[in-house]
């Protein structure tokens, strides 16, 4: 019988119950296709999934983690008739990407270019549209404007930076202070987290727009930094992260609902990939495609940190939780 290689967990818990299993090759249904991974990232995201600290995923268990994937379509179930076995495709799977195989239902599936790397064009699918989308489409990033990123060096921030220096914007970015060339080398004026950068920002003007998945202090340092008219974009609340899924609830509670309603000029919005691609598909496909495109005629470079197999996805996991890493980590099935 043919089987298929995965990443899989049978409880919420520390980076230990992630095992590699090898179970039966699934068969995809009617409108899906079953996808050969190339490559899929491994991310801060997957250590809240692998956590029990992700509302959208409660179970059932096991739980194979990987947020995306980019792949070949090998087989085709009963009525597809947008994508045919061979073809090159990415999607954002929120589970189920750290595998070797994967099925989807054909119609989110967009096309993937022959030429890019698939590692590079993995990081895309997750964490260079999340970047796009909240500073370009939520945030209404223009030319001109004054950018802050938070974690600069992390798989967002890195993607945030080259694409507010891509829409014309002056870049400021924290990071931890070993990171600060590397932070420059991408465009950005680089701030020690660690340091009072809430002076720093107010002394170099404040910000347009900021994009903060950190989420120090329920997200009122960052509103503190916005010039009078400036737009806070909330995608997550990583500094909660360790102190639990209820915690945590009381940041996101802060980011999407007291925020918004507070008095003044100053603007705030909670942005997140799953929910709006839920809303309205189009905008995700649009944006991963243009992504695509700039990576495919060179205008576009990602980087890649590291590349793994999955015998080191665990231990990912454990380094994502403790900082420190240069970016983006992305799983070649092995
Ligand atoms: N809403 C959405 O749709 C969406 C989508 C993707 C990601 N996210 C969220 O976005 C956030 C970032 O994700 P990611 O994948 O980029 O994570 P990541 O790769 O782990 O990057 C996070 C970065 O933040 C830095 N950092 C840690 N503490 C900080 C502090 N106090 N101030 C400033 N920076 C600090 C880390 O630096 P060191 O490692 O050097 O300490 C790291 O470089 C997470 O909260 C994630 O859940 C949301």
């Amino acid at each position: 019988m043919p089987t298929f290689r995965h990443v899989s967990l049978d409880r919420f818990g520390p980076p230990d119950v992630l095992h590699v299993v090898e179970d039966p090759l699934p068969e995809p249904g009617p409108g899906e296709v079953r996808v050969v991974v190339e490559a899929s990232s491994v991310q801060f995201t997957d250590t809240l999934i692998r956590a029990g600290n992700y509302p959208d995923v409660r179970g059932p268990m096991p739980v194979t983690p990987g947020y995306d994937m980019v792949g070949h379509v090998d087989a085709i179930g009963a009525g597809v008739t947008s994508c045919k076995v061979g073809d090159r495709v990415a999607d954002l799977v929120t589970i189920g990407g750290n595998a070797t195989h994967i099925v989807r239902p054909a119609v989110g599936l967009v096309p993937v270019p022959e030429g890019v790397d698939a590692a590079e064009a993995a990081t895309l699918v997750l964490s260079w549209v999340t970047a796009w989308q909240a500073i370009v489409r939520t945030g209404g990033l223009k030319a001109g404007e004054t950018l802050l990123v938070h974690g600069g060096m992390g798989a967002v921030g890195q993607a945030a930076i080259v694409l507010g220096r891509r829409v014309g914007a002056r870049v400021i970015a924290t990071a931890r202070a070993s990171h600060a060339d590397a932070v420059r080398a991408l465009g950005a004026e680089p701030l020690d987290y660690r340091s009072d950068w809430l002076a720093s920002v107010k002394e170099l003007g404040g910000a347009d727009v900021i994009l903060d998945g950190i989420g120090e202090k329920l997200f009122f340092r960052s509103r503190a930094a916005l010039k009078p008219r400036g737009r806070l974009v909330a995608i997550g609340v990583s500094s909660l992260a360790k102190s639990g899924f209820a915690r945590m609830g009381i940041g996101f509670l802060f980011a999407i609902v007291i925020h918004p309603w507070l008095p003044g000029t100053k603007r705030s919005f909670f942005y997140g990939i799953t929910q709006l691609r839920k809303k309205d598909p189009a905008p995700f496909r649009e944006d991963l495609a243009k992504l695509l495109g700039w990576l495919a005629d060179g205008s576009l470079k990602t980087h890649v940190a590291r590349r793994i197999g999955f015998d080191a996805v665990a231990q990912t996991h454990r380094e994502l939780e403790d900082g420190g890493l240069d970016g983006k980590v992305v799983l070649i099935p092995d």
